[in-house]
């Protein structure tokens, strides 16, 4: 049985932020029912998908859930929405600033049709102070947090970090607190309103840098190649843009495995590199060693032979790599799942690998069970469905 078999989710989220919070339940057995007005969550456009399908980037965040189109901004469709909520457990929305309340939709309200619903609500800069108002996606999130400020070269100008984790970094945070809460409904028979700002969520993320300016001096860019503790980026062999790996030998015991396998048992005892503290402070000479060697090797075999001696390292993986290297393969990292329009899509499968997950099922088209969740949860039958779809309050799939 799913782990969380028998939770009900009433999904407003759209874009990654909330769609990644909802996707792990759904994971996890919850039953998410997706919301969309019309013209559905604006992520099923971001990007292109197979044969006129939605796009991957709504795939990969929207697998395992249901879909209904609910027009809120008529009487008929809010009034639906509403006989919905009395049957959910939780509640969920990232819209931008105001727009629930602009649907008349109040989250008092809805606590007053159950007491039991536990609402979740994801903006930019949280429901108080002077940002407030303020549209944000992923990356103003992370230039909110500080992120940028300590990305790029030492002396150069900020740099955007790649990856979306203020989107996904805040849904993981969401899922947390619903789940928590969810406990505590459980055991209480109450649910409560969580709030996560995103740009709260990034900075748990900062944690970790320059803790002895924590607060009074900004933490300093990291540099293109050389991080701390003497780790660093090393070109390799190869001419292709990603023919580079990560190393970090933290300790001396890393230090001297690294030196055994460079084949340079000699900077073991060189007083240049003999601390954590020297290294750091020789840190040209570390670096011109270490990528002399790095350069007559292929970056998969440097980091196997690096890896097995003790040696925290990685090459860097480009995004194909992620699809095609033996170690992910062998963990069976990438799904392949059959979609009714797109045919076979690549997923990857949740990282957390425990007992009550869900097989991995597509994404729904939208609209798809919008007459089979009214039928299901409010017992509308087939004439007042068909009542709805002509006023222009539902919609099925075409
Ligand atoms: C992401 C964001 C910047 C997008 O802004 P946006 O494109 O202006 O979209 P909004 O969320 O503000 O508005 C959504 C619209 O869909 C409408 N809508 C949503 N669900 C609807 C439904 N079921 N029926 C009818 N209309 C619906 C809303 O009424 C609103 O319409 P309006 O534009 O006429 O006011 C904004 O939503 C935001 O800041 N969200 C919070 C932070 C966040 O999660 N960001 C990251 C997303 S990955």
């Amino acid at each position: 049985m799913a782990s969380l078999e028998g939770m009900r989710v009433l999904d407003m989220t759209q874009y990654e932020a909330g769609t990644s919070a909802t996707q792990y339940l759904a994971w996890l057995g919850a039953d998410v029912v997706k919301v969309e007005g019309p013209t559905g969550d604006p992520g099923r456009h971001v990007g292109s998908g197979m044969n006129g399908a939605d796009s991957q980037y709504f795939m990969n965040y929207n697998g395992n859930k249901r879909s209904i189109v609910l027009n809120l901004k008529t009487e008929r469709g809010r009034q639906t929405f509403f006989d919905l909520v009395p049957h959910f457990d939780v509640f969920i929305e990232n819209y931008g600033p105001g727009i629930l309340e602009a649907l008349d939709i109040d989250i008092e309200y809805l606590r007053k049709l159950n007491p039991r619903l536990i609402c979740a609500r994801l903006k930019g800069f949280g429901l108080s102070g002077p940002y407030k108002d303020f549209l944000v996606y992923d990356w103003v999130a992370q230039a909110a947090a500080g992120a940028f400020s300590v990305t790029g070269d030492v002396d150069g100008p900020p740099r955007i970090v790649g990856p979306t984790y203020a989107d996904s970094g805040t849904g993981m945070q969401a899922a947390i607190g619903i789940l928590a809460a969810y406990v505590e409904q459980q055991r209480t028979g109450l649910g409560q309103v969580i709030e996560l700002s995103m740009q709260e969520a990034v900075s748990m993320f900062m944690r970790t840098l320059e803790l002895e300016k924590w607060g009074h001096t900004p933490a300093t860019r990291h540099g293109y190649l050389r991080g701390r503790a003497a780790g660093g980026l090393y070109k390799c062999k190869g001419d292709d843009p990603n023919d580079w790996m990560f190393i970090y030998p933290a300790t001396t015991q890393m230090w001297d495995a690294l030196c055994a396998t460079i084949d340079r048992p000699d900077m073991v005892n060189d007083e240049r590199y003999v601390t954590a503290e020297a290294r750091v402070a020789n840190i040209d000479s570390v670096y011109e060693q270490i990528a002399a060697w790095t350069a007559q090797h292929d970056k998969r075999e440097a980091m196997r032979l690096l890896g097995a001696a003790g040696v925290p390292c990685s090459y860097v993986f480009d995004t194909v790599d992620l699809f095609e290297d033996e170690h992910l393969k062998a963990r069976d990292f990438i799904q392949t799942i059959q979609h009714p329009i797109a045919g076979p899509v690549q997923l990857m499968r949740p990282a957390l690998l425990m007992e009550g997950m869900e097989p991995m099922e597509p994404a729904p088209s939208l609209g798809q069970h919008t007459d089979e969740v009214l039928a299901e949860v409010l017992g509308l039958d087939a004439g007042a469905l068909a009542a709805l779809r002509v006023e222009g309050v539902t919609r099925v799939r075409d």
